[in-house]
C-alpha cells in the first residue's frame, strides 16, 4: 500500500503538526505501507497559473517545471494521500492550498454527474485515494476545523477520491509545554500511531481513536490564562530590550 504524506508546516518536524502526524505515519509504516513523507517547505511548488494548458494543451501536464513534477506520479499512484496542515486562517496553509490546486492536472476537463451533482472525472492513470487530513490549531475549540473539512471533503467529491477522515488536534500549542511538565499525553501519540494501524489494515479509523487525538488537553479558561500569561510576558521582554 503506498502513502504519499505532505507536511505543510512551516515548522516541519519541529511543529505541532507533526507532534499527531509523525506518529500516525509510524502507525501506516508498522502495519506495512510503504510511506514517503514531503515537507511543503523543501518543496518548490509555484501557484497554479488558471491557464488550464493541463487540460487543453499537454493533457495532464503543468506546462510548469518544479517539484510538482516529482510530485505529481506519486500523487496519482497513491492509495492513500495524507495532508497535513496548521490552521492558518481557518485554513489550510498556503503552500498546501499551492499544491492542491496544481493537482487539477489529475482530473479531465470534462463534467459528469456523480451524486446529482456536476463533478470532474479522474484521469486514468490516477487512483482515487484514500485522503485523511492532519490539522492541529492553536485555539481550544474543535469548530476552527469546520471550513477545513468542509474544503477537503469537497476537494476529495470532486476528484472522486474518499475522504477518510481527520486526526485534529485542537490547542495543539498546549502539547509540548505540558510534555515539558511531565504531564501524560502518550494517549494522544498512541491513538494517533493506532489511526494508522487502523486506516493501513482496517480500511478506515475509529471515532473513538480520533476522539483520543483531539480529546481536551486543559479546560478553555485555564488554557486562554496561559496563553494570554505567555504572550504578555514575550512583549514584557520586547520592551526591556
Ligand atoms: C499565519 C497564522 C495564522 C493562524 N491562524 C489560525 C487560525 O485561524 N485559527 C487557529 O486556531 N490557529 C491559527 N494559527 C495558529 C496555528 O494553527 C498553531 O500555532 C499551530 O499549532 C501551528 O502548527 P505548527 O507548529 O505545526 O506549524 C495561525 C498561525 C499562523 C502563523
Amino acid at each position: 500500500m503506498k502513502v504519499v504524506a505532505i507536511n505543510s508546516s512551516p515548522m516541519m518536524d519541529m511543529g505541532n503538526t507533526a507532534l499527531i502526524l509523525n506518529p500516525f505515519l509510524e502507525g501506516m509504516r508498522n502495519a506495512g505501507a510503504e510511506v514517503e513523507l514531503y515537507y511543503t517547505k523543501k518543496l518548490e511548488i509555484k501557484p497554479c497559473q488558471g491557464e488550464f494548458n493541463c487540460w487543453f494543451k499537454t493533457p495532464g501536464k503543468c506546462f510548469q517545471k518544479d517539484d510538482m513534477q516529482m510530485l505529481d506520479p506519486k500523487m496519482r499512484s497513491a492509495d492513500i494521500l495524507v495532508f497535513a496542515t496548521p490552521i492558518y486562517c481557518d485554513g489550510a496553509t498556503g503552500p498546501l492550498k499551492n499544491l492542491m490546486d496544481r493537482t487539477v492536472q489529475q482530473v479531465q476537463p470534462f463534467f459528469e454527474l456523480r451524486d446529482d451533482h456536476c463533478r470532474h472525472p479522474l484521469r486514468e492513470d490516477t487512483k482515487a485515494s484514500k485522503v485523511v487530513l492532519v490539522s492541529n490549531c492553536g485555539l481550544w475549540e474543535m469548530d476552527n476545523f469546520d471550513p477545513l473539512i468542509m474544503h477537503m471533503k469537497a476537494y476529495c467529491r470532486n476528484g472522486a477520491n474518499e475522504f477518510a477522515g481527520a486526526l485534529l488536534r485542537p490547542h495543539g500549542p498546549a502539547l509540548k509545554p505540558m510534555m515539558e511538565m511531565g504531564v501524560p499525553l502518550n494517549d494522544i501519540f498512541e491513538a494517533a500511531k493506532e489511526a494508522g494501524r487502523q486506516l493501513v489494515e482496517d480500511g478506515k479509523m475509529s471515532i473513538e481513536t480520533l476522539n483520543i487525538v483531539s480529546r481536551e488537553l486543559l479546560p478553555r479558561e485555564k488554557y486562554i490564562q496561559i496563553v494570554n500569561q505567555h504572550f504578555q510576558q514575550e512583549l514584557d521582554a520586547l520592551e526591556k530590550k
